[in-house]
């Protein structure tokens, strides 16, 4: 029997909450596709930190690199300044692992009601690894009249090259429609940069048609009519902005799933529900699971299972559609463990396709 051996970093807040469901259904999808996890769990988080100091230890990444895949909860807690706890452990798993797309799918399940009452099947390619993200700036004249931060994007050519490649050949494989986000009419290095090597690698992809549009107009055009849209690709801020958006127009930013993807397979790839650990609700057993379960799901697609996959999603969308056993972000009453016991029992008893 296969076996995979998965690095798990629940982390903080609903992370602790969502992350064992999520490990429960892949449990239950593999015994019935016939392959098993070994999960090695890490407690790196920012109670790690409030009592040695560091989010991770320093070996840290060399520590992840042995696993074929690493699947994160969520990161973050008050008491903890934001930039040090992601800068402690997740972004520097993404940089290293050379994890540069984050694949985003977005999808109106039946039984969902969406803000936008329009049919909705996209996927946003967020460039993962450099962009706005970055370490370069500073901090001057602290507490000076003239005190002011800078921040310094970075685009190469070789890391938005590859990131568009990823998101045209996605578009190819599916409606063959890709949107880039940009904003080259105010930001006038980067973002025309950016156009220009869309153009560019549009030329090498003709089966796919494809637009641009700035990044605000496009935040409109999501709400007002997502569902022309079918692969948008966007730079790192961009991206991460547009995903909780469309997961909201969608229903609930508690569904949607990520994938930090080393394309090339020369690292582990990352798994982990686009939302946050949700300080506002953790503790109370309510989070929504669908974003770390879906993420599993793609867990298991990277590490060979389509099938698994594909069952596990059909689960969620099952569930939806009965419409029971809904979570409170989703105007329901449902606690985590009754939706994820819901999947689990279709998973279990082979009733997946409704
Ligand atoms: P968030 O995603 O944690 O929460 C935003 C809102 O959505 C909150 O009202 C929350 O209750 C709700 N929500 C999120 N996930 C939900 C779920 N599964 N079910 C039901 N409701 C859900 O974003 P935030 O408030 O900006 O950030 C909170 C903390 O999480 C911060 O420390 C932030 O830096 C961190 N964060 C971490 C990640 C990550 O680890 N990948 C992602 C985003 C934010
Ligand atoms: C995400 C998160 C992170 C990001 C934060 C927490 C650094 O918002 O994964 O979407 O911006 O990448
Ligand atoms: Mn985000």
């Amino acid at each position: 029997m296969t076996t995979h051996d998965i690095a798990v970093i629940p982390g903080d807040g609903i992370g602790l909450e969502v992350t064992p469901a999520a490990l429960e259904v892949v449990r239950a999808a593999g015994r019935r596709h016939g392959f098993t996890c070994q999960f090695t769990e890490y407690d790196w988080s920012c109670e790690r930190y409030k009592r040695e100091g560091a989010m991770m230890p320093p070996d840290g990444i060399d520590r992840l690199r042995g696993h074929d895949a690493v699947f994160l909860g969520a990161v973050g807690a008050p008491g903890v300044p934001d930039h040090v706890s992601l800068w402690g452990l997740l972004i520097p798993i993404r940089r290293a692992f050379r994890q540069y797309v984050n694949l985003r799918p977005v999808r109106l399940f039946d039984g969902i009601e969406s803000p936008v009452n329009a049919a909705i099947d996209l996927v946003v390619v967020r460039e993962n690894t450099e962009g706005e993200y970055s370490e370069i700036g500073g901090r001057m004249n602290r507490g000076f009249p003239g005190e002011m931060a800078v921040q310094e994007s970075v685009f190469t050519r070789a890391g938005v090259t590859r990131v568009l490649d990823y998101a045209f050949d996605l578009a190819s494989r599916r409606r063959g429609y890709l949107t880039s986000a940009t904003k080259s009419n105010g930001i006038v290095h980067t973002m025309p940069f950016w156009d220009e090597l869309v153009e560019e690698r549009a030329r090498e992809h003709p089966g796919v048609r494809w637009d641009q549009e700035h990044i605000d107009a496009l935040c409109a055009k999501l709400v007002l009519g997502p569902s022309r849209f079918d692969v948008i690709v966007g730079s790192n801020l961009f991206g991460d902005i547009l995903s909780d958006l469309a997961a909201a127009v969608a229903g609930s930013i508690g569904i949607a799933p990520s994938a930090n993807l080393n394309p090339e397979r020369e690292f582990p790839s990352m798994f982990e529900p686009v939302h946050g650990s949700a300080p506002d609700i953790a503790g109370r057993g309510v989070a929504n699971p669908i974003g770390a379960i879906w993420s599993a799901a793609m867990m298991l697609e990277h590490l060979g299972h389509p099938a698994a996959a594909d069952e596990i999603v059909a689960a969620i969308a099952a569930v939806l559609a009965k419409g029971d056993v809904r979570t409170r972000d989703l105007g329901g009453t449902a606690g985590t463990d009754d939706f994820t016991r819901a999947v689990l029992t279709l998973i279990t008893e082979g009733r997946t396709e409704g």
